[in-house]
C-alpha cells in the first residue's frame, strides 16, 4: 500500500517535470520507460491536451493522451490530483523584423556563392561528400544559426539539418515564433566529415571563407551559434561551450548568441530548459537588438551575462 503511494506520487512528480519540459534523465530510453509507466494501457476517451506550440515543453517529443486505468497496479489517482490543469500561459511574438541594409541582389550573390561551393575541391572532403550543404531555408528573417557540419541526412539531401537535430532544431526555433524556412541555417564546413568526426583544423581553416561570405551577404541582425565549433570559430576562442553560451557577443557589429547544438539536447534532455532560456534571448536581440540586453545590464549586473572574450563581447568592446 505504502509502495503504491509513493510510486504514484513519484510518478505525478515526474510528469510535471516531463510537463515543463524538465526530462532530467541522461538516457532517452529512460525517458520513454517513464512515459509508458505514466500512460495506462487502456484507451477509452480522454480529453486531448494539445502540445504546446512554445515553452520548453514545446522541445520535448510528444507523450501519447492519457488513458484510462484497467489493472490494480495503476490506480487512478484522486480527481483533485488529475483535475484538467489551466493552460499555461505561452509567450506570443509579433511578425519578426525584416532584413535591412541587404544589396538589392542578395540571393543572387548567394546563389552564385552557392554555386562556388558546390564546384570546391579545396579540401580532402570533396573525395567522400555526396552533395555540398550550402543552407536551409530563405533567410528573409535576417536571423542566422550556424553550426558544425552536415551529417549523412543533410550529405544525402543537400539541405542543413534535415536529420532528428534538425526536427528539434525546427522546433527550437518555433518555439520563438518563426518558421525555420524563414531563417537562415548552415555549417562552419559545407562537406560532411566521414563518420560524422569533429570537423580538422585545417577544413575549418580552408572553408571558414564560405561562412564568412555568407554573413557578409546577408547582413543578419542576430546570429546564433549552435554548439562548440561554430561558437569558437566566430568568437575566436578556445572556451568549453558551457562558458559561452546564454552570454551576448559581437560577431563584427552583429550581437552572436551561442547556445548547445541540437544533438547535445538529443543525448541530454536535461539542456533543453537552458536552450529555450537561450532562444527567449535570442528573441529579444532580433526584436530589440542590443538594447535587450543592455537593460539587463545596467538591471542587474548579472555576472552569468559577462562575457569572457575580451575582444568581440558586449562588454569588453565598451
Ligand atoms: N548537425 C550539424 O551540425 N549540421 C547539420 O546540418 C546537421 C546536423
Amino acid at each position: 500500500m505504502e509502495r503504491a503511494r509513493i510510486l504514484r506520487e513519484l510518478a505525478l512528480q515526474i510528469e510535471g517535470e516531463l510537463d515543463r519540459g524538465i526530462l532530467c534523465w541522461p538516457e532517452p530510453e529512460w525517458n520513454e520507460a517513464v512515459r509508458r509507466f505514466l500512460t495506462p494501457p487502456a484507451q477509452p476517451a480522454a480529453p486531448h491536451r494539445p502540445a504546446p506550440s512554445s515553452g520548453p515543453a514545446a522541445f520535448a517529443r510528444r507523450r501519447p493522451p492519457a488513458a484510462e486505468p484497467t489493472g490494480t497496479a495503476r490506480r487512478r489517482p484522486p480527481a483533485a490530483e488529475t483535475a484538467p490543469r489551466a493552460p499555461k500561459k505561452q509567450p506570443t511574438f509579433p511578425p519578426p523584423p525584416e532584413a535591412t541594409g541587404r544589396a538589392p541582389d542578395w540571393e543572387k550573390q548567394l546563389a552564385a556563392l552557392k554555386r562556388e561551393a558546390e564546384a570546391c575541391t579545396r579540401c580532402q572532403l570533396h573525395e567522400t561528400r555526396t552533395n555540398v550543404v550550402f543552407n536551409s531555408g530563405t533567410g528573409t528573417v535576417p536571423l542566422v544559426f550556424i553550426s558544425e557540419a552536415p551529417g549523412a541526412n543533410e550529405d544525402a539531401q543537400a539541405e542543413a539539418f534535415v536529420g532528428r537535430a534538425g526536427q528539434l532544431l525546427t522546433k527550437i526555433i518555433a518555439a520563438i515564433g518563426i518558421d525555420r524556412k524563414d531563417v537562415y541555417i548552415c555549417n562552419v564546413l559545407k562537406c560532411r566529415p566521414p563518420q560524422n568526426r569533429n570537423p580538422l583544423p585545417v577544413e575549418i581553416e580552408t572553408c571558414s571563407p564560405y561562412l564568412f561570405k555568407q554573413l557578409e551577404i546577408l547582413k543578419p541582425r542576430v546570429i546564433c551559434t549552435l554548439g562548440l565549433f561554430a561558437t569558437q570559430l566566430l568568437l575566436e576562442s578556445k572556451a568549453p561551450i558551457g562558458k559561452l553560451r546564454g552570454r551576448v557577443f559581437r560577431y563584427h557589429d552583429t550581437p552572436l548568441l551561442p547556445t548547445y547544438h541540437p544533438a547535445a539536447l538529443l543525448r541530454n534532455p536535461g539542456l533543453k530548459r537552458t536552450v529555450w532560456e537561450d532562444v527567449q534571448l535570442l528573441r529579444k536581440l532580433l526584436d530589440e537588438g542590443m538594447a535587450a540586453v543592455a537593460k539587463d545590464v545596467v538591471a542587474a549586473e548579472t555576472p552569468a551575462r559577462r562575457p569572457q572574450v575580451a575582444s568581440r563581447d558586449l562588454f569588453g568592446a565598451q
